[in-house]
């Protein structure tokens, strides 16, 4: 019932040239089949290039950060009705990297996910706790803290139009994957916040993990039934290994 949307955060990479051969690799290599849709959140300079490359094709793009502002006096800032002005349809929110290394709180989060939704574009609203949280015992309520953040502030009516990623801190760019057991347990734990509040709509949210996801671990998180996509970072820079979990996918 639900697709699922398999999306490559780039990061802080990237150049006209690379991205032109990468997506090149990507559009040309979409495997065949339905029930998955494609995603690449380049740098911002890159957005509208990107956009205009997949043009027409099973690809689309989104930004990686957005302003909570509309406009005014924000130095440096970039609205979500620039993005979707570009071509962006979609826009991660919260990624931890952005609350971790520029301090941006989950209120802040909240903000951000409005914006992008009061002009149109999809947020990616990312949770996950850090490796001491779950050491600690943690992991559920540091979720419930973000994900209630951005409930209170939007509703839950705002997640018929918005996706979930679950993104554990430890295993960002690690290689220390997690199971796919220990990711369903998360995923089923927000889909049941989601649930309490209102079961249709939370039936309907693709719920996304990201960490270390890659061609060979994909399958096995991609059947798990909360599990609707994946959050790509490393693995979305090739196209060949973005393309191995499309495939996976493609055929889950
Ligand atoms: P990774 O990054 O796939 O390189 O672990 C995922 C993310 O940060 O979104």
């Amino acid at each position: 019932m639900r697709d699922f949307l398999i999306a490559g955060n780039w990061k802080l990479n990237g150049s006209s040239a690379a991205n032109e051969a990468l997506i090149a690799g990507i559009v040309a290599g979409v495997p065949g089949g339905s029930g998955f849709s494609l995603l690449v959140c380049p740098p911002y300079p890159y957005v509208a290039a990107v956009a205009a490359q997949v043009a027409g094709s099973a690809v689309s793009v989104g930004a990686q950060n957005v302003s909570e502002h509309e406009s005014g006096a924000y130095t440096g800032e970039v609205a979500a009705s620039m993005l979707a002005d570009i071509g962006c349809e979609y826009v991660i929110v919260g990624h931890s990297e952005r609350r971790a290394i520029y301090g941006e709180s989950s209120f802040q989060v909240a903000a951000k996910f409005q914006a992008a939704q009061a002009a149109g574009i999809v947020p990616i609203l990312c949770v996950g706790e850090t490796l001491e949280e779950r050491e600690a015992g943690t992991t559920e309520s540091v979720v419930d803290y973000q994900l209630g953040a951005v409930l209170d502030a939007a509703g839950i009516g705002a997640f018929a139009r918005a996706v979930v990623a679950y993104e554990p801190v430890w295993a960002i760019g690690t290689g220390m994957t997690a199971t796919p057991e220990q990711a369903q347990d998360v995923h089923k734990h927000i889909r049941a916040q989601l649930s309490a509040k209102d079961a249709g709509i939370a039936a309907g949210v693709q719920i996304l993990y990201g960490g270390s996801m890659k061609g060979e671990n994909a399958a096995g998180l991609l059947a798990m039934p909360d599990i609707d996509g994946g959050l790509i970072g490393g693995a979305s820079l090739k196209a060949k290994d973005f393309l191995a979990i499309a495939e996976a996918a493609a055929q889950s």
